[in-house]
């Protein structure tokens, strides 16, 4: 099959897409921004799988102790962009990406397929990891959009959640946790776990990230070693 490159000259010329039959307005809707966002033109230029890449760059641009970490653990990893930049940011680091779908390789990086929620899962993670101390622990784990924020939301506190516990036996002491989250009714709750573990807690919106979505990142830093349950 031929492949089109439909992103260039996409800055300047906006696409329209039409709404078929049977396509949701929701994800036309998607799609349509889709076509005619300047980061997934730039994502494409500069060579990187997704425009999430942007958003990490903008992270490690506020955070630049990032850099420093040694091991580093980035859940929902697929399909890679957020492991490229790990690459050319911490080129030395042990990097382990996991998702639950197949990522193509990113040399250097070990990666695992398959739930996170999944004990089996988190097992493998755990003991790919052994007794190293996970000095940087990255979530863009994200379910697919079911059209209702309030769920989206739930979804997304639960694997939040889950990383938490997996921070409490793995995060090195002074350790950082950045996750996205979309924000909702247990942000409080989840907002005060996270200040009992990590002496500084702060929101971080990209510039990447669109204005329109309830998506911000949970910057978790400084991991005191203990965890409340
Ligand atoms: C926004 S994408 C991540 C983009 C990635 N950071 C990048 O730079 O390319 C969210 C990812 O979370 C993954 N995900 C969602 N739920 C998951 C789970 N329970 N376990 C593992 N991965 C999950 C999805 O498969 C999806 O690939």
């Amino acid at each position: 099959m031929t492949k089109v490159n439909r992103f260039k000259g996409f800055r300047n010329q906006k696409q329209q897409v039409k709404t078929g039959s049977g396509r949701k307005m929701s994800s036309t809707k998607w799609l349509h921004r889709h076509l005619n966002d300047p980061y997934v033109a730039l994502a494409k230029e500069q060579g990187y799988r997704s425009r999430a890449a942007f958003k990490l760059k903008d992270i490690f641009e506020k955070y630049t102790d990032f850099k420093k970490a040694k091991v580093i653990v980035d859940l929902g990893c697929a399909p890679g962009g957020w492991l490229q930049v790990l690459k050319e940011v911490c080129p030395r680091s042990v990097i382990v990406g996991l998702d639950l779908k197949e990522v193509d390789a990113v040399e250097g990086v070990d990666l695992i397929v398959g739930d996170f929620l999944e004990e089996e899962i988190y097992k493998q993670l755990e003991q790919l990891i052994g007794d190293q101390k996970v000095e940087l622990l990255l979530s863009d784990m994200a379910s697919n959009a079911s059209g209702d924020k309030e769920i989206d939301h739930f979804r997304n506190v639960e694997l939040i959640e889950m990383a938490l516990e997996f921070a409490n036996n793995h995060l090195a002491i002074g350790g950082n946790f950045v996750a996205k989250f979309l924000r909702g009714k247990e942000e409080e709750q989840l907002r005060n776990k996270l200040k009992q573990s990590f002496k500084t807690l702060k929101l971080f919106k990209p510039k990447t990230s669109y204005t329109d979505s309830s998506e911000v990142f949970l910057i978790a830093l400084n991991f005191k070693g203990h965890m409340l349950r």
